[in-house]
């Protein structure tokens, strides 16, 4: 089976996990293009969702899906999102997509978080992917710097612009072994939007597309 399968297949077993009648919180990337095709059968049983990106939203609408602001919803049952790397303990580096503020705001409203991944994504020490941070463009270089201080290598990702009109450094040569912590000393650095370490919010289920059919962790 190909990458691409093994995510579509944990992208439609994530379906089990959508209430009827309700708003679905929606993450952001390849695999969860896959749950929001999953979502589009069922378009007429939802109230809707609040998408992570526009790249989502776009998706969810060309669904017939309504796409509900934010600032509209006070509680979601689920949120459903990929992950660039995930541990034992449901730490997650997410970002790959540049959508992890978005991500992170969403998720922090519903009561369940559902990541899908294909297995690979399961790890036992977070870093091997380079850990995203979304910096306001004026205090980049100064972010930067900080970031060395942490011990990590952050590398500038030329060309690409958030939806929330900011940038990113990608931080590689990490090895995460106190994610919680280290999520909360880059969030304390002036300039931060947001850093790709989603362990203080982890995930409640982990739906792994594997070779041998879909595996569901759980905390
Ligand atoms: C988007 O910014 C990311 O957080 C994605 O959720 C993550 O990169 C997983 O992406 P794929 O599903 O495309 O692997």
């Amino acid at each position: 089976m190909s990458q691409d399968q093994l995510k579509k297949a944990a992208g439609w077993a994530a379906l089990e996990h959508v209430e009827k009648n309700t708003i679905v919180g929606v993450g952001t990337g390849s695999t969860v293009n896959h749950f929001i095709d999953a979502l589009g059968t069922i378009a007429d049983q939802i109230k809707g969702a609040v998408s992570s990106s526009e790249a989502s939203t776009e998706r969810l609408k060309a669904l017939g899906i309504e796409v509900f602001d934010m600032n509209s919803v006070t509680e979601l049952s689920v949120y459903v999102d990929g992950a660039d790397e995930i541990n034992h303990q449901m730490e997650m580096i997410k970002g790959g997509g540049a959508a992890l503020t978005r991500e992170k705001i969403v998720a922090s409203i519903a009561k369940t978080f559902v990541c899908i991944a294909d297995g690979s994504k399961l790890v036992d020490v977070m870093g091997t992917f380079p850990l995203p941070v979304e910096v306001i463009p004026m205090a980049r270089a100064a972010v930067a710097r900080e970031i060395v201080k942490l011990g990590g290598d952050p590398i500038y990702r030329e060309g690409c612009i958030t939806d929330n009109g900011c940038q990113i450094l990608d931080v590689h040569n990490l090895k995460i072994t106190e994610a919680k912590a280290l999520e909360q000393a880059l969030n304390n650095i002036p300039g931060v939007v947001t850093n790709g370490l989603f362990a203080q919010r982890g995930a409640d289920v982990l739906i792994l597309g594997k070779p041998d059919g879909v595996e569901t962790l759980t905390l």
